[in-house]
């Protein structure tokens, strides 16, 4: 047996915490963490609510850096977070994703040559406007440890010459659903109106969508065009960019305000589909068995398109029509990025011991 190390682990959006849910639990048995939230995410629907929801342990530090440019944010996540390196000296430092406290966390620790584990690593939409692209170009490239959730992004990474301690672990998204789904249906929120099997279940987020108001124009059309109700939990960023063209739902369309995980997870199992530019609802919505209408031009879970349960329309109202009118998909549905236990592998990596590959 190793000796116990020390962790620090860098959270600060949604998708993060709900990732940390999986890892913590298992590295915590016999490692310790120093749990750092940058405070990028902040309001209670997009932060508290996970932690309690999930078990996740309160935040040692909570550096409060809020929103800001790309590079303010960042920049002073870099400066909290080296500050806590420098106290914690870490024997590894753990990011999540593709965010800017993600970048910040493994630009900092790589620094003060710290090693860095990057959780989801490898992921590519070999779109370079989007911001995730970036921070995970250059996290990935910093790392010391690369935990992949599919071979394409084992792949993604020899193609950029990146072959020394990749591990292919699965996701541990699938690992939080999978302890998720029996409590969600207590969960689902209670919508006058809704009918099980009988609505689309819409989120929209990315920069792509939110700041182009032609793009977001075309989501909302084709949402509005939806002959069925669309439940639609609204990310603060989209609320304000709604707000900022002055768009009024019709009846049908309801906007609620970002539920918390069980909800979202007994939301989208009832859907009849779900329409959404988030990178962990397309893979959720596989897992559950739901059909998935992307809103965007790539995707970097390009497995769920190849299998069939997911298509790619961009922002167009009748490509999101026809996609949302499509029969229940015929085509099976092999299991995706791993097992559901790839915290246990990711625990297993950073101790430098294990089996790491995991098939699917
Ligand atoms: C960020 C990530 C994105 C991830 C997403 C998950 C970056 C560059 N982007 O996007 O990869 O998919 O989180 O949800 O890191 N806001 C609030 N309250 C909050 C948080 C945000 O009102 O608690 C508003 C602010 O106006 C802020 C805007 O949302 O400016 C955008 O927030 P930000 O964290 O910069 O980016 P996201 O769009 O959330
Ligand atoms: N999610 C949630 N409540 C919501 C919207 C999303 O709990 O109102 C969950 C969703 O099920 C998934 C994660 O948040 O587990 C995805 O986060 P998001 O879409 O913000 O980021 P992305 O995955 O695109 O980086």
């Amino acid at each position: 047996m190793s000796k116990p190390l020390t962790i620090v682990t860098i959270v600060g959006a949604r998708p993060q915490f709900i990732k940390a849910a999986a890892i913590s639990r298992v590295l915590r048995q016999r490692h310790r963490e120093v749990l750092v939230h940058t405070g990028q995410h902040y309001d209670a629907s997009m932060s508290a609510v996970f932690f309690q929801e999930l078990d996740i342990p309160e935040p040692d530090v909570n550096l409060a850096v809020g929103s800001a440019s790309h590079g303010a944010q960042t920049g002073a996540m870099l400066a909290g977070i080296e500050e806590v390196l420098l106290a914690e000296r870490p024997d590894w430092t753990l990011v999540y994703g593709d965010t800017n406290s993600t970048l910040a966390g493994a630009l900092a620790a790589a620094k003060l040559h710290i090693p860095v584990a990057h959780v989801e690593a490898g992921l590519r939409s070999f779109n370079r406007a989007m911001p995730e692209e970036i921070n995970r170009v250059l996290t990935d490239h910093v790392s010391d440890l690369l935990l992949c959730p599919s071979q394409t992004a084992v792949d993604n990474l020899a193609r950029e010459g990146i072959t020394h301690r990749v591990a292919l672990v699965g996701d541990v998204m699938a690992d939080v659903l999978r302890l998720a789904v029996e409590r969600a249906d207590a969960a689902l929120p209670d919508i006058p109106g809704v009918e099980s099997g009988a609505y689309a279940l819409a989120t929209v987020h990315r920069a792509e969508n939110t700041d182009d108001p032609a793009r977001l124009r075309g989501i909302l059309t084709g949402l509005s065009s939806l002959e069925m109700m669309v439940i639609f939990p609204v990310h603060p960023r989209a609320r304000r960019a709604i707000a900022t063209i002055g768009w009024t739902p019709p009846d049908h369309v309801r906007l609620i305000e970002p539920v918390g995980y069980l909800s979202m997870v007994a939301l989208m199992r009832s859907a009849r589909v779900i329409l959404t530019d988030s990178g962990g609802v397309q893979k959720e919505a596989y897992w559950l068995g739901v059909p998935c209408v992307t809103l965007r031009d790539e995707t970097e879970w390009v497995e769920t398109v190849t299998h069939g349960w997911n298509t790619l329309v961009g922002a167009d109202p009748e490509q999101i029509v026809a996609a949302a009118r499509q029969p229940y998909p015929s085509m099976p549905r092999p299991p995706l990025y791993g097992d559901g236990h790839a915290a246990e592998r990711c625990v297993a990596a950073l101790e430098g011991v294990g089996r790491l590959k995991v098939e699917g």
